[in-house]
């Protein structure tokens, strides 16, 4: 079997990791897979880090189409990973989430009749102004095999008509729905105690156990909106004064760019000036799980680090109007305090003395496997 894997984005690159491993540990006779970067990420801590520390084979294309606005972006990719399958053509074309990077191997691969993995499928917003939430609904229903994370993708997926119960033979019209659990958990899995013996983040940062909270955010309409990025880092302000507490923020070009024109009244310089607050740049996959592993508490309006922060049971506090993982709000371990720097600062303090629980929401660790096995029955 011939697959041809899709990644352009930070998170995609990550995921992409568990299953060549999984191909490389169980599968190596059976599935040969192609990779396909589209340049989306490009820097080397957003892209190049995680081949070298995550073990993946060097993308055998990388059609470096960088950064420009969605339609320009996604037109460059559709061109090229078609280009791509038109000389070779894959038995399955592998996509993760909802990038542009996803949508243009969604678009790609339908048009030209070739059947799409959908990993990550079924996850919804249900806010259309997200650009991820039109991704995902695009590529979900451009899809053949869906592997879903969670029972709540599994029940957005039967609402919209998807049936799950379906026999194969699968197709675009017959679509394939199957719980996988996240290929997340099984990266987690296998990289946590390496993490440990390989990263000296914490002493570099002279950081405490369960001492210090851990921010990202890079969503656009945070980035992009002066009130909504001065609230969430007015209330890390906040938090760290209050509390006498370490913030550390590895923070992702995007925001790192539009900062000092962004925050309001001065913020930006305050910020800079506080020797609680750490801004760094973007730190490599085995730095982001041990930092995620020791912090007391995440704050993020990134997809993975909220998944990330239930794996190693921390609170959450979602900068965000909603998720897609609600199962972490609804078992109590996460608050949706959007871009509201009250809201947060309440929530932080309610998680210092919670006492949490963390089912098991998120599969067994195995879903790679089980994803690769799958592929292979109906080829
Ligand atoms: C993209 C995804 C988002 C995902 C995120 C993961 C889309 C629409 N968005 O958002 O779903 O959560 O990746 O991190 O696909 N930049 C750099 N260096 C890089 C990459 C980006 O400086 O290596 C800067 C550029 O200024 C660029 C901006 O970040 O314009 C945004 O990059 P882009 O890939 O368009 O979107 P992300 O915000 O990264
Ligand atoms: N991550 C990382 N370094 C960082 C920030 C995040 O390795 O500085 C990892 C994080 O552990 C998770 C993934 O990147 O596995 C999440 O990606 P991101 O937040 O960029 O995108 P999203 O998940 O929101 O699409």
């Amino acid at each position: 079997m011939r697959i041809l894997t899709i990644v352009g984005a930070r998170p995609q690159i990550i995921k992409a990791a568990a299953l060549s491993r999984a191909i490389r540990t169980w599968f190596s006779g059976q599935i040969e897979e192609t990779i396909l970067h589209t340049g989306q990420h490009y820097d080397q801590n957003m892209s190049q880090v995680f081949f070298d520390e995550l073990g993946i084979p060097a993308a055998d294309i990388n059609l470096q189409i960088g950064s420009a606005s969605h339609g320009k972006q996604t037109a460059l990719m559709l061109q090229g990973i078609e280009a791509e399958m038109e000389k070779n053509r894959p038995d399955f074309l592998v996509l993760y989430g909802d990038t542009n990077s996803t949508l243009a191997g969604a678009i790609a691969g339908a048009k030209m009749r070739i059947p799409i993995v959908h990993i990550e499928a079924g996850l919804r917003s249900f806010n259309k102004s997200m650009p991820e939430e039109i991704n995902r609904i695009m590529c979900d229903h451009a899809s053949t095999l869906l592997f879903v994370p969670t029972n709540a993708g599994i029940k957005n997926l039967r609402n919209e008509g998807f049936r799950i119960e379906s026999g194969a033979p699968y197709s675009i019209d017959n679509p394939g729905v199957f719980h996988s659990g996240d290929i997340m958990f099984d990266n987690l899995l296998h990289f946590s105690s390496v993490a440990e013996e390989k990263s000296d983040i914490l002493s570099r940062l002279q950081l405490q156990d369960n001492n210090f909270v851990l921010c990202t955010v890079h969503r656009d309409n945070n980035t992009d909106d002066p009130e909504r990025l001065s609230a969430i880092f007015s209330a890390m302000q906040d938090i760290s004064e209050k509390h006498s507490t370490r913030v550390v923020i590895p923070l992702h070009p995007r925001t790192a760019k539009l900062l000092p024109s962004k925050l309001q009244g001065g913020l930006y310089e305050l910020i800079s000036k506080n020797e609680n607050i750490s801004i760094i740049e973007p730190v490599s996959y085995l730095e982001m799980i041990l930092l995620e592993k020791h912090c007391s508490q995440i704050l993020t309006d990134s997809g993975g680090v909220q998944k990330e922060a239930y794996f190693f049971k921390k609170p959450l506090i979602i900068a965000r109007p909603e998720t897609e993982w609600v199962e972490i709000v609804d078992n109590g371990a996460g608050i949706i305090a959007d871009a509201n720097r009250e809201k947060i600062c309440n929530a932080y303090e309610y998680f210092t003395t919670a006492s949490l629980t963390f089912p098991q929401v998120f599969g067994d660790g195995n879903a790679a496997r089980f994803i690769c096995e799958t592929m292979l029955q109906n080829l």
